[in-house]
Protein backbone atom coordinates (compact mmCIF):
# COMPACT_ATOMS: atom_id res chain seq x y z
CA UNK A 1 0.00 0.00 0.00
CA UNK A 2 2.61 2.44 1.22
CA UNK A 3 5.29 2.79 -2.01
CA UNK A 4 8.48 5.01 -1.27
CA UNK A 5 10.69 6.02 -3.88
CA UNK A 6 14.26 5.52 -3.97
CA UNK A 7 15.77 8.75 -3.68
CA UNK A 8 19.90 9.48 -4.27
CA UNK A 9 21.80 10.78 -1.49
CA UNK A 10 25.11 12.14 -1.06
CA UNK A 11 24.88 13.67 -4.59
CA UNK A 12 27.40 16.12 -3.06
CA UNK A 13 29.73 14.06 -0.44
CA UNK A 14 30.53 15.49 3.15
CA UNK A 15 34.00 15.51 2.31
CA UNK A 16 33.95 17.84 -0.64
CA UNK A 17 31.44 20.41 -0.11
CA UNK A 18 30.33 22.85 -2.49
CA UNK A 19 29.90 26.04 -1.96
CA UNK A 20 26.45 28.01 -1.90
CA UNK A 21 24.82 31.39 -1.25
CA UNK A 22 22.54 32.33 1.80
CA UNK A 23 19.65 34.27 0.08
CA UNK A 24 17.91 35.11 3.12
CA UNK A 25 18.05 34.61 6.97
CA UNK A 26 14.91 35.37 9.29
CA UNK A 27 14.30 34.66 13.02
CA UNK A 28 11.03 32.95 13.06
CA UNK A 29 10.75 33.26 16.86
CA UNK A 30 8.87 36.12 18.69
CA UNK A 31 10.65 38.98 19.99
CA UNK A 32 10.22 37.97 23.83
CA UNK A 33 11.12 34.25 23.04
CA UNK A 34 14.59 33.49 25.27
CA UNK A 35 15.61 30.94 21.94
CA UNK A 36 17.13 31.93 18.36
CA UNK A 37 15.85 30.22 15.90
CA UNK A 38 15.88 31.02 12.11
CA UNK A 39 14.31 30.16 8.72
CA UNK A 40 17.36 30.23 5.89
CA UNK A 41 17.39 30.45 2.16
CA UNK A 42 19.84 29.05 0.57
CA UNK A 43 20.90 29.43 -3.46
CA UNK A 44 22.43 26.42 -4.91
CA UNK A 45 22.28 27.34 -8.38
CA UNK A 46 25.71 26.43 -9.70
CA UNK A 47 26.47 23.06 -8.13
CA UNK A 48 25.38 19.62 -8.60
CA UNK A 49 22.62 20.19 -5.83
CA UNK A 50 20.17 22.37 -7.78
CA UNK A 51 16.67 20.12 -7.57
CA UNK A 52 17.87 17.66 -5.33
CA UNK A 53 16.64 18.36 -1.54
CA UNK A 54 13.78 16.46 -1.26
CA UNK A 55 10.98 17.12 1.40
CA UNK A 56 11.96 15.11 4.28
CA UNK A 57 15.84 15.38 3.37
CA UNK A 58 18.52 17.04 5.36
CA UNK A 59 21.34 19.50 4.05
CA UNK A 60 24.98 18.60 5.26
CA UNK A 61 26.57 21.95 6.59
CA UNK A 62 30.23 21.69 7.19
CA UNK A 63 31.48 24.73 9.48
CA UNK A 64 35.09 26.15 9.22
CA UNK A 65 37.80 25.48 11.03
CA UNK A 66 38.78 22.24 13.18
CA UNK A 67 37.35 20.78 16.69
CA UNK A 68 39.16 20.25 19.90
CA UNK A 69 41.24 17.61 18.30
CA UNK A 70 42.37 20.24 15.49
CA UNK A 71 40.44 17.78 12.99
CA UNK A 72 38.13 19.43 10.31
CA UNK A 73 34.71 19.93 11.85
CA UNK A 74 31.95 17.27 10.92
CA UNK A 75 29.30 17.81 9.06
CA UNK A 76 26.29 18.77 10.58
CA UNK A 77 22.71 18.21 8.99
CA UNK A 78 19.52 20.00 8.84
CA UNK A 79 16.61 19.58 7.54
CA UNK A 80 14.99 20.57 4.21
CA UNK A 81 11.71 23.12 5.25
CA UNK A 82 11.43 23.90 1.81
CA UNK A 83 8.90 21.89 -0.83
CA UNK A 84 10.66 19.21 -2.91
CA UNK A 85 10.50 21.54 -5.93
CA UNK A 86 12.19 24.26 -3.78
CA UNK A 87 11.54 27.27 -2.40
CA UNK A 88 8.71 29.03 -3.90
CA UNK A 89 8.91 26.49 -6.82
CA UNK A 90 12.59 27.19 -7.52
CA UNK A 91 14.91 24.60 -7.59
CA UNK A 92 18.26 26.54 -6.93
CA UNK A 93 16.44 27.34 -3.83
CA UNK A 94 16.46 25.23 -0.25
CA UNK A 95 15.79 26.49 3.05
CA UNK A 96 15.92 25.16 6.64
CA UNK A 97 15.21 26.16 10.23
CA UNK A 98 18.12 26.44 12.75
CA UNK A 99 18.15 27.04 16.50
CA UNK A 100 21.08 28.21 18.02
CA UNK A 101 22.47 25.98 20.42
CA UNK A 102 23.54 28.50 23.40
CA UNK A 103 23.83 26.62 27.02
CA UNK A 104 26.01 26.61 30.34
CA UNK A 105 29.24 24.14 29.63
CA UNK A 106 28.02 21.13 31.62
CA UNK A 107 31.20 20.60 32.88
CA UNK A 108 33.21 23.84 32.66
CA UNK A 109 30.31 26.42 33.96
CA UNK A 110 31.57 28.47 30.46
CA UNK A 111 29.56 29.90 27.77
CA UNK A 112 29.12 26.18 25.65
CA UNK A 113 27.96 27.79 21.79
CA UNK A 114 27.10 24.87 19.25
CA UNK A 115 29.48 25.39 16.71
CA UNK A 116 27.78 25.09 13.21
CA UNK A 117 23.92 26.18 14.46
CA UNK A 118 25.63 29.25 15.55
CA UNK A 119 27.74 29.48 12.55
CA UNK A 120 24.73 29.13 10.47
CA UNK A 121 22.49 31.67 12.84
CA UNK A 122 25.08 34.24 11.79
CA UNK A 123 25.12 34.24 8.45
CA UNK A 124 23.64 37.30 6.63
CA UNK A 125 22.43 37.76 3.13
CA UNK A 126 25.26 37.37 0.40
CA UNK A 127 27.29 34.86 2.42
CA UNK A 128 29.03 31.85 1.30
CA UNK A 129 28.77 28.52 2.98
CA UNK A 130 29.96 24.51 2.37
CA UNK A 131 27.24 22.15 2.04
CA UNK A 132 26.62 18.82 0.92
CA UNK A 133 23.75 16.35 0.48
CA UNK A 134 21.14 15.32 0.50
CA UNK A 135 21.21 13.02 3.08
CA UNK A 136 18.18 10.65 4.19
CA UNK A 137 16.15 8.16 2.46
CA UNK A 138 13.64 6.51 4.56
CA UNK A 139 11.47 10.22 6.25
CA UNK A 140 10.06 10.83 3.29
CA UNK A 141 6.46 10.86 1.72
CA UNK A 142 5.34 7.54 -0.11
CA UNK A 143 4.99 7.87 -3.94
CA UNK A 144 1.47 7.84 -3.76
CA UNK A 145 1.30 10.29 -1.29
CA UNK A 146 -2.55 10.94 -2.12
CA UNK A 147 -3.92 7.92 -1.35
CA UNK A 148 -2.67 8.10 2.48
CA UNK A 149 -3.21 10.27 5.37
CA UNK A 150 -0.89 11.88 7.52
CA UNK A 151 -0.28 12.17 11.71
CA UNK A 152 3.44 13.97 12.35
CA UNK A 153 4.30 14.97 15.77
CA UNK A 154 7.06 17.36 15.84
CA UNK A 155 9.17 19.28 18.78
CA UNK A 156 11.00 22.29 18.31
CA UNK A 157 13.03 22.54 14.71
CA UNK A 158 11.62 18.96 14.07
CA UNK A 159 8.58 20.97 12.36
CA UNK A 160 10.83 21.68 9.31
CA UNK A 161 10.58 18.71 7.52
CA UNK A 162 6.50 19.01 8.31
CA UNK A 163 6.95 22.84 6.93
CA UNK A 164 7.74 20.70 3.88
CA UNK A 165 5.54 17.66 3.72
CA UNK A 166 2.56 20.67 4.08
CA UNK A 167 3.90 22.26 0.99
CA UNK A 168 4.03 19.14 -1.12
CA UNK A 169 0.51 17.88 -0.03
CA UNK A 170 -1.17 21.10 -0.05
CA UNK A 171 0.38 22.64 -3.04
CA UNK A 172 -0.97 19.52 -4.88
CA UNK A 173 -4.29 19.61 -3.48
CA UNK A 174 -4.42 16.84 -1.08
CA UNK A 175 -7.45 15.31 -0.20
CA UNK A 176 -6.75 12.80 2.65
CA UNK A 177 -6.66 14.09 6.35
CA UNK A 178 -3.55 15.08 7.96
CA UNK A 179 -2.87 16.08 12.01
CA UNK A 180 0.35 18.08 12.90
CA UNK A 181 1.05 17.86 16.67
CA UNK A 182 3.95 20.46 17.29
CA UNK A 183 5.57 20.76 20.65
CA UNK A 184 7.42 24.03 22.36
CA UNK A 185 8.15 25.33 25.46
CA UNK A 186 6.51 28.73 24.73
CA UNK A 187 4.23 30.01 22.51
CA UNK A 188 7.08 32.44 21.19
CA UNK A 189 8.67 29.72 19.84
CA UNK A 190 5.33 27.99 17.43
CA UNK A 191 7.77 28.49 14.25
CA UNK A 192 5.66 28.73 11.18
CA UNK A 193 2.49 29.31 13.58
CA UNK A 194 0.82 31.96 11.82
CA UNK A 195 1.12 30.28 8.29
CA UNK A 196 0.05 26.27 9.78
CA UNK A 197 -3.10 28.36 11.75
CA UNK A 198 -4.09 29.83 8.17
CA UNK A 199 -3.42 26.48 6.76
CA UNK A 200 -5.82 24.14 8.80
CA UNK A 201 -8.62 27.38 8.51
CA UNK A 202 -8.56 26.92 5.10
CA UNK A 203 -8.37 23.17 4.65
CA UNK A 204 -10.90 21.45 6.68
CA UNK A 205 -8.81 18.07 6.29
CA UNK A 206 -5.73 19.59 8.14
CA UNK A 207 -5.50 19.49 12.17
CA UNK A 208 -3.14 21.18 13.83
CA UNK A 209 -2.58 21.09 17.35
CA UNK A 210 0.04 22.38 19.73
CA UNK A 211 1.91 21.22 23.51
CA UNK A 212 3.35 24.63 25.14
CA UNK A 213 5.43 22.72 27.58
CA UNK A 214 6.26 25.66 30.07
CA UNK A 215 3.03 28.07 30.11
CA UNK A 216 0.77 26.05 33.24
CA UNK A 217 0.52 22.91 34.13
CA UNK A 218 -1.54 19.64 33.31
CA UNK A 219 -4.20 18.40 36.05
CA UNK A 220 -1.52 15.99 37.50
CA UNK A 221 0.74 18.99 37.50
CA UNK A 222 3.41 17.78 34.47
CA UNK A 223 4.04 19.46 31.59
CA UNK A 224 2.04 19.63 28.55
CA UNK A 225 3.72 17.36 25.77
CA UNK A 226 3.55 16.71 22.42
CA UNK A 227 2.24 12.90 23.23
CA UNK A 228 -0.47 14.29 25.21
CA UNK A 229 -1.94 15.92 21.97
CA UNK A 230 -2.80 11.91 21.18
CA UNK A 231 -5.21 12.15 24.16
CA UNK A 232 -6.13 15.70 24.29
CA UNK A 233 -7.40 15.39 20.73
CA UNK A 234 -8.52 11.69 20.35
CA UNK A 235 -11.74 12.58 18.77
CA UNK A 236 -9.96 13.86 15.60
CA UNK A 237 -6.73 11.91 15.91
CA UNK A 238 -7.93 8.81 16.72
CA UNK A 239 -10.06 8.00 13.63
CA UNK A 240 -7.37 8.70 11.58
CA UNK A 241 -4.70 7.04 12.94
CA UNK A 242 -7.03 3.37 13.10
CA UNK A 243 -7.15 4.27 9.07
CA UNK A 244 -4.96 1.66 7.52
CA UNK A 245 -4.22 4.02 4.91
CA UNK A 246 -2.25 6.44 7.84
CA UNK A 247 1.62 6.76 8.29
CA UNK A 248 3.01 8.38 11.47
CA UNK A 249 5.97 10.63 10.74
CA UNK A 250 8.35 11.60 14.36
CA UNK A 251 10.74 14.32 14.43
CA UNK A 252 12.70 16.27 16.69
CA UNK A 253 13.34 15.35 20.50
CA UNK A 254 14.00 11.67 20.77
CA UNK A 255 12.27 11.80 24.51
CA UNK A 256 8.43 11.93 22.67
CA UNK A 257 9.11 8.84 20.70
CA UNK A 258 7.74 6.40 23.58
CA UNK A 259 4.98 8.66 24.85
CA UNK A 260 3.61 8.01 21.58
CA UNK A 261 3.74 5.12 21.35
CA UNK A 262 2.60 4.06 25.20
CA UNK A 263 -0.74 6.57 24.31
CA UNK A 264 -1.11 5.16 21.33
CA UNK A 265 -1.02 1.31 22.91
CA UNK A 266 -3.86 3.03 25.66
CA UNK A 267 -6.03 3.23 22.70
CA UNK A 268 -5.36 -0.09 21.19
CA UNK A 269 -3.52 1.18 17.83
CA UNK A 270 -0.18 -0.90 17.99
CA UNK A 271 0.24 -0.68 13.93
CA UNK A 272 2.30 1.83 14.52
CA UNK A 273 5.35 0.13 16.64
CA UNK A 274 7.12 -3.42 16.69
CA UNK A 275 8.78 -5.12 19.53
CA UNK A 276 12.55 -5.21 19.95
CA UNK A 277 13.43 -8.64 20.49
CA UNK A 278 13.92 -8.40 24.19
CA UNK A 279 10.20 -8.28 24.88
CA UNK A 280 8.53 -10.64 22.03
CA UNK A 281 7.82 -13.01 24.36
CA UNK A 282 5.29 -10.53 25.88
CA UNK A 283 1.85 -9.87 25.20
CA UNK A 284 1.61 -5.76 23.76
CA UNK A 285 -1.03 -5.14 26.09
CA UNK A 286 1.74 -6.30 29.13
CA UNK A 287 4.50 -3.89 28.12
CA UNK A 288 5.19 -0.96 30.52
CA UNK A 289 7.01 1.99 30.16
CA UNK A 290 10.60 1.04 30.17
CA UNK A 291 9.59 -1.62 27.63
CA UNK A 292 8.29 0.95 25.27
CA UNK A 293 11.06 3.08 26.10
CA UNK A 294 13.86 0.47 25.64
CA UNK A 295 12.74 -1.99 23.45
CA UNK A 296 9.58 -1.05 21.22
CA UNK A 297 10.71 0.31 17.59
CA UNK A 298 8.83 1.89 15.04
CA UNK A 299 6.64 -0.32 12.45
CA UNK A 300 6.89 0.23 8.97
CA UNK A 301 3.75 3.01 9.13
CA UNK A 302 6.23 4.89 11.06
CA UNK A 303 9.28 7.41 10.18
CA UNK A 304 11.54 8.76 12.72
CA UNK A 305 13.87 11.29 12.37
CA UNK A 306 15.04 12.07 16.44
CA UNK A 307 18.50 13.82 17.26
P1 LIG B 1 27.93 21.17 18.53
O1 LIG B 1 29.10 22.07 18.54
O2 LIG B 1 28.01 19.93 17.73
O3 LIG B 1 27.51 20.88 19.99
C1 LIG B 1 26.48 19.97 20.27
C2 LIG B 1 27.10 18.83 21.06
O4 LIG B 1 27.60 19.37 22.26
C3 LIG B 1 26.09 17.78 21.40
O5 LIG B 1 26.61 16.56 20.92
C4 LIG B 1 26.01 17.75 22.90
O6 LIG B 1 26.33 16.48 23.42
C5 LIG B 1 27.06 18.73 23.36
N1 LIG B 1 26.43 19.76 24.23
C6 LIG B 1 25.23 20.34 24.01
N2 LIG B 1 24.95 21.21 24.99
C7 LIG B 1 26.02 21.18 25.81
C8 LIG B 1 26.33 21.86 27.02
N3 LIG B 1 25.50 22.71 27.57
N4 LIG B 1 27.53 21.61 27.61
C9 LIG B 1 28.38 20.72 27.06
N5 LIG B 1 28.14 20.02 25.94
C10 LIG B 1 26.97 20.26 25.32
N6 LIG B 1 19.08 21.19 14.07
C11 LIG B 1 18.36 22.30 13.74
O7 LIG B 1 18.53 23.35 14.37
N7 LIG B 1 17.46 22.28 12.70
C12 LIG B 1 17.24 21.18 11.95
O8 LIG B 1 16.42 21.20 11.02
C13 LIG B 1 17.98 20.00 12.28
N8 LIG B 1 17.80 18.88 11.56
C14 LIG B 1 18.52 17.76 11.85
C15 LIG B 1 18.31 16.61 11.10
C16 LIG B 1 19.01 15.47 11.39
C17 LIG B 1 18.79 14.22 10.56
C18 LIG B 1 19.96 15.46 12.46
C19 LIG B 1 20.74 14.22 12.80
C20 LIG B 1 20.17 16.60 13.21
C21 LIG B 1 19.46 17.77 12.93
N9 LIG B 1 19.67 18.95 13.64
C22 LIG B 1 18.92 20.06 13.34
C23 LIG B 1 20.70 19.05 14.70
C24 LIG B 1 22.00 19.59 14.07
O9 LIG B 1 22.53 18.63 13.16
C25 LIG B 1 23.10 19.86 15.10
O10 LIG B 1 23.28 18.70 15.88
C26 LIG B 1 22.80 21.04 16.02
O11 LIG B 1 22.62 22.23 15.26
C27 LIG B 1 23.97 21.25 16.98
O12 LIG B 1 25.13 21.41 16.22
P2 LIG B 1 26.25 22.46 16.64
O13 LIG B 1 27.42 22.27 15.74
O14 LIG B 1 25.69 23.82 16.77
O15 LIG B 1 26.60 21.98 18.09
P1 LIG C 1 10.71 21.30 28.10
O1 LIG C 1 12.04 21.76 27.58
O2 LIG C 1 9.88 22.39 28.67
O3 LIG C 1 10.82 20.14 29.06
P2 LIG C 1 12.98 23.05 21.77
O4 LIG C 1 13.69 22.05 20.91
O5 LIG C 1 12.65 24.31 21.06
O6 LIG C 1 13.66 23.23 23.08
O7 LIG C 1 11.56 22.37 22.09
C1 LIG C 1 11.46 21.08 22.56
C2 LIG C 1 10.12 20.88 23.24
O8 LIG C 1 9.96 19.49 23.53
C3 LIG C 1 10.03 21.62 24.54
O9 LIG C 1 8.71 22.06 24.75
C4 LIG C 1 10.41 20.54 25.55
O10 LIG C 1 9.87 20.75 26.84
C5 LIG C 1 9.71 19.36 24.93
N1 LIG C 1 10.20 18.08 25.46
C6 LIG C 1 11.26 17.85 26.28
N2 LIG C 1 11.35 16.54 26.59
C7 LIG C 1 10.33 15.93 25.96
C8 LIG C 1 9.86 14.57 25.92
N3 LIG C 1 10.47 13.58 26.58
N4 LIG C 1 8.76 14.31 25.19
C9 LIG C 1 8.14 15.30 24.51
N5 LIG C 1 8.51 16.60 24.52
C10 LIG C 1 9.59 16.90 25.23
Amino acid sequence: MFRFPDLPINVVKPKEPVEAKIVESKICTLESSPNFIRHIVIDVSGTPLVGQFKAGQSIGVVAPGVDADGKPHKVRLYSVSSPSGGEGGNPNLVTTTVKRVVDENWETQELFTGVCSNYLCSKKAGDTLMISGPSGKRFILPENKEECNYVFFATGTGIAPFRAFLLDLFNSGFKGQVALCFGTPYRTDLLYHKWLTELAEKHENFHYFTAISREGRRADGTKTYVQHLVLDHKDVLEPILAADNTLMYICGLEGMEAGIYSNLASMGLYDYMKPGKNILDKPNTEWTWSDFKENVKPSDRTMVEVY
